[in-house]
């Protein structure tokens, strides 16, 4: 559904047994979605085939958090894109800020996934986002663009408009993260968008997610702004009431 006006996701990080997951899942069944919302879950690997089977021709895109660039081989730990395929996922979250700071993704390495993963037919979902440091220091829009230009080396223009982005400011995630401004926020997609603008036809309308605690009381202001096409949302979603009211604000 990519025409749908805003895709809200959430990706659950470490967190939910199979029992959880599949509650979840089943859960999310009986919600009345607005269809003007393309919705996404991204479980864990282990739930990620259970979240599948549950989710299957329910319109709700299932993905995993991350993965490997090559697609077998002697890779202790690591799933592939294929693998990914199989356990029926449709999309896949690279370079997100914890895989950055904690276990050495670079903007190298997700170029390698992102050209994986379109190479097996998942759609890619890839972070962005300055850290505090970066901003104080006035170099925000620049992480960006490079982190932006990186990741989408060797994809071609044709291919483009399978890619999604999201920004998220790394001083606005998770439990130590404080909500960003909304005008901020909007003003960053806008940079975002001239970035894209820039890369040429194909990448100019490339849909733009914002994550970094969104809760049910701040996802209407961030959605104001034209150039947000959605809401990529941890913690307030990892329970179905928040995730629906979440996803009721897109309509
Ligand atoms: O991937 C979404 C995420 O990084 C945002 O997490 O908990 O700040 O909503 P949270």
């Amino acid at each position: 559904n990519s025409q749908a006006r805003h895709w809200i996701g959430t990706s659950w990080k470490m967190n939910k047994t199979l029992p959880e997951a599949a509650e979840f899942a089943k859960r999310l069944l009986g919600v009345d979605i607005p269809g003007s919302v393309q919705p996404f879950v991204i479980p864990p690997f282990t739930a990620l085939a259970s979240v599948a089977t549950i989710l299957r021709d329910s319109g709700v895109l299932v993905g995993a958090q991350t993965m490997h660039w090559a697609d077998q081989g002697s890779w202790t730990g690591e799933i592939s894109a294929p693998m990914l395929v199989d356990a029926g996922a449709q999309l896949v979250e690279l370079g997100h800020s914890e895989r950055r700071q904690h276990f050495g993704e670079t903007d190298h390495t997700v170029n390698l996934k992102v050209l994986s993963a379109l190479r097996h037919g998942l759609i890619p979902l890839i972070c962005i986002g300055e850290d505090h440091d970066e901003r104080a220091w006035g170099v925000a829009r620049a992480t960006l663009e490079r982190q932006i230009r990186v990741a989408l080396l060797g994809v071609r223009p044709d291919e483009a408009h399978r890619v999604v982005l999201a920004y998220e400011p790394v001083w606005a995630i998770g439990e130590t993260g404080r909500p960003a401004p909304a005008d901020l926020v909007a003003q960053t997609h806008r940079d975002i968008r001239r970035i894209l603008v820039d890369m040429g036809t194909g990448f100019a309308g490339l849909r733009i997610l914002y994550g970094g605690s969104v809760s049910p009381d701040n996802a209407p202001d961030y959605l104001d702004s034209p150039d947000v096409g959605g809401l990529f949302v941890g913690r307030s979603a990892w329970n179905v009431d928040g995730y629906q009211s979440i996803l009721r604000a897109g309509a």
